[in-house]
């Protein structure tokens, strides 16, 4: 998959852009604070229904009032060509795929696969284990359909039964919730195992480019819950006083964790923070992998700051990774980089400065090779 147009309007300091794309590789050059991150984020929010930097009422929406409008013309795997449309205030939505209103957000997302990378993935590696779910869980929802449903369902069990054990609720009322939370959470296990499993291969694949012979990393998915003690239903029950007694809910998919393994001959906590950069950045890579050899879809790449991330040897490596793929890769930076616009070729650079895109230099690329 692949974008051949996209429209922004009214987010952070983007107030009308309309940029055409004839390419498979892009690089958004500019000062700091001109937008860069801000068009990627564009991209992110159709592929998520929110940014990578947080939720849209949380700072995406331009100052200036209005909402954010986002419009990408895009060919899908078959070759077709597809529109999808996101209006947003903050508080409310309005999304269109192909002109037929969605009333999902996940029904947007579902087609348009975007794997946004920025500085704070490597909080993957450092960060809370809610980091490593949303790391699996995207690969999940793009390859189980009823992944989303799922997560949804648990979600809601969850919030029934925290509000049940404040509430001080009589037993009878529990059972109800905790069986619909198992039986959701059962399911997810089920996906997020399949995806990790799959992802560790494609990190196996990934590694030796990045981290050369050094072993890939074994990872393991923590469940959230003592898989081997009992069925979720049945700890949720011998569970319940004491989470009467917290207030809320202490086991379940929620408490799910991805364990990094020992990437670099350490514990994946006791990483240096460039090995946590590339580390995470490994991990997106493989996640774009994950789902080509799992489905056949190319998912949208966004790297955010590549450069500023990582040595020159790294940053070859990918090149030389995204070189040999075959989706679209959005890079933003301060300069265009020789070295790929060497290897990424034809790269199309646009340059930006206070919210103004304009096209700095442009190669036609043959359609083929998109
Ligand atoms: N809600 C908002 N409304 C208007 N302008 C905003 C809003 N939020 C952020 N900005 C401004 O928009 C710009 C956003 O820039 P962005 O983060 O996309 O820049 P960048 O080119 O990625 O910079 P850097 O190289 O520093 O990462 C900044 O100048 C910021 O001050
Ligand atoms: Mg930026």
């Amino acid at each position: 998959m692949h974008l051949t147009r996209l429209q922004i309007e009214g987010l952070r300091c983007l107030r009308e852009v309309d940029l055409s794309v004839n390419s498979k590789a892009i690089w958004l050059a500019g000062p700091n604070g001109a937008g860069k991150t801000s068009v990627l984020e564009a991209i992110a929010l159709l592929g998520f229904g929110r940014s990578f930097r947080g939720r849209v009422s949380d700072g995406v929406l331009a100052r200036t009032g209005g909402p954010v409008q986002v419009v990408a013309h895009w060919i899908d795997a078959a070759g077709s060509e597809r529109i999808s449309g996101l209006r947003h205030w903050g508080d409310r939505w309005e999304a269109r795929l192909d002109g037929v209103a969605q009333d999902r957000l996940s029904a947007l997302a579902t087609p348009f696969p975007v794997l946004a990378h920025h500085p704070e993935s490597s909080r993957w590696v450092s960060g809370p284990a809610e980091e490593r779910r949303r790391l699996v869980d995207w690969l999940a929802f793009h390859v189980e359909p009823i992944f989303a449903d799922n997560s949804q369902r648990a979600s809601r069990a969850l919030r029934q039964r925290n509000h049940l054990l404040r509430a001080q609720a009589e037993a009878v009322e529990f059972d109800f919730w905790e069986t619909a939370l198992a039986d959701a959470a059962e399911a997810m296990t089920r996906a997020r195992r399949a995806a990790v499993a799959a992802l560790e291969h494609a990190l196996e694949r990934v590694w030796p480019g990045l981290a050369g012979a050094a072993p890939a990393p074994r990872l393991q998915w923590r469940a959230g819950w003592r898989e081997e003690a009992a069925p979720l239903r049945d700890l949720l029950y011998l569970q319940r006083e004491r989470d009467r007694e917290l207030g809320y809910t202490t086991i379940g998919p929620h408490r799910a964790d991805l364990l990094l393994g020992r990437p670099f001959g350490v514990e994946s906590p006791q990483c240096s923070r460039g090995q946590a950069k590339v580390l995470a950045l490994a991990l997106s890579l493989a996640q774009v992998d994950a789902l080509r050899q799992w489905n056949g879809s190319h998912a949208l790449l966004l790297l955010d700051d590549l450069r500023a991330e990582l040595d020159l040897g790294h940053f070859e490596a990918v090149l030389d990774w995204l070189a040999a793929r075959g989706g679209q890769v959005w890079i933003s930076g301060t300069e265009p980089d020789p070295r790929a616009q060497a290897r990424l070729t034809p790269l199309q650079v646009f340059h930006v400065e206070q919210g103004q895109l304009r096209t700095e230099s442009t190669v036609e690329a043959p359609r083929q090779a998109l």
